[in-house]
């Protein structure tokens, strides 16, 4: 991850300079699609996840703003649903794909008969593997993400600054642990993984932190599709496993805002609350149950990725490519989907704790004060 901060720089100033420019890519209105009722297809995994909705609408706010029609199709975390929702878009005419996967490795046919038909493909948040048929990657710097989530838990404990700088006179430990990832067939997740066991890593070895269940592989982390009551439930079998004898748990790492309320939701049924010896939770999204959540100390923190920058990235890749011009790409090494190196536009992220919502949440506009003490 060496040049991550170079990246890192680079990225705020031309996200800044996205923003500002309005997306003035598509006004000249006579060219390849652009301005003139194109359609682009939008598929999205599942609404039942709040920032999926958000992205959603960006997406198609932002494209109807530049004169395209839009199918926005969501797909219940659908495998099938989404391979025929694609095929629709492609058989409705479309000229563009934006596409966050369910599963990254699932869309190879599809996607070939989208390149058969020359229509490009841009991989939303999600990287689409296994094809040569994905032609851009717009998301966050993920493994960024996993970094954050972690040093969220570091900072909840005492350690370090939210920034990751060691804190004096930090406790001694040794603090009980237990790790969770997101679904092993999103490509993010093992990125955020890595991230995070690499900033925790150091604490493990040195005995400061303790996974007390042993569970410290991926796949015994990893929680399918995302699920919360999957998450639950192993949080439950957890607790029942390793923790009956009145030891406790002091943090979760947690991938996902719905994972973390799974997790809070275990931990409540089995006699924990709110206070002292509440655990330090991670999460990811900003949905504002779990704003609400870490407004109230249930949850310590979440990670903030702003999907109105992400859907503006996307749009200027996608009304670049309709007008043959070449997208803006700020990483061209991270992101092997297996068959190709996707060029790849990666955004910041930020860490989210009581302390900052109003900074961060509130003045940028994307919940309201209101919406958080509501
Ligand atoms: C996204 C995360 C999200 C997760 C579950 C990932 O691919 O990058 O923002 O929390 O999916 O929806």
């Amino acid at each position: 991850m060496n040049g991550k901060k170079i990246l890192l720089g680079t990225a705020t100033v031309v996200a800044g300079a996205l923003l500002l420019s309005g997306c003035s890519g598509a006004s000249g209105g006579d060219s390849g699609g652009s301005g003139d009722g194109g359609l682009v297809g939008v598929a999205m995994p599942t609404k039942s996840s709040e920032r999926w909705i958000q992205d959603g609408d960006a997406v198609k706010s932002q494209l109807e703003e530049q004169g395209f029609s839009v199918d926005l199709q969501y797909a219940e975390d659908d495998i099938p649903t989404q391979v025929s929702q694609i095929e629709n878009m492609i058989t409705k005419g479309a000229e563009a794909l934006i596409v966050a996967s369910i599963d990254g490795t699932t869309l190879t046919s599809v996607l070939q008969e989208a390149a058969d038909a020359g229509i490009p493909v841009i991989a939303y948040d999600r990287l689409i593997r296994d094809t040569e048929n994905v032609d851009y990657y717009a998301s966050f710097d993920n493994y960024q993400v996993g970094v954050q989530q972690a040093t969220s838990i570091l900072n909840g404990l005492g350690f370090t600054e939210l920034d990751g700088t060691p804190i004096d006179g930090a406790p001694e430990g040794p603090f009980n642990i237990e790790l969770f990832a997101g679904s092993p067939d999103d490509n993010n997740a093992t990125f955020f993984w890595n991230g995070a066991i690499d900033t925790l890593q150091p604490y493990m070895d040195e005995g400061t932190l303790v996974v007390a269940s042993g569970q410290t592989d991926f796949q015994q982390a990893a929680t399918l599709r995302w699920d919360g009551e999957t998450a639950q439930s192993r949080m439950e079998d957890i607790l029942v496993s390793t923790y009956s004898g009145g030891e406790q748990v002091d943090a979760v790492l947690s991938p996902y805002d719905g994972i973390s309320r799974g997790i809070i939701s275990a931990l409540t049924d089995a006699g924990y609350t709110v206070g002292d010896e509440w655990p330090i939770i991670s999460g990811q999204d900003a949905e504002l149950d779990s704003v609400k959540a870490i407004n109230r100390g249930e949850q310590y923190a979440t990670i903030f990725k702003d999907t109105r920058q992400l859907a503006e990235v996307a749009v200027n890749m996608a009304v670049a490519l309709l007008n043959g011009e070449e997208p803006e790409v700020n990483n061209t090494t991270d992101y092997d989907n297996g068959v190709t190196v996707v060029p790849s536009y990666l955004l910041e992220s930020a860490i989210v704790v009581k302390d900052n919502i109003q900074e961060v949440l509130v003045d940028s506009g994307y919940w309201t004060e209101a919406d958080i003490t509501g």
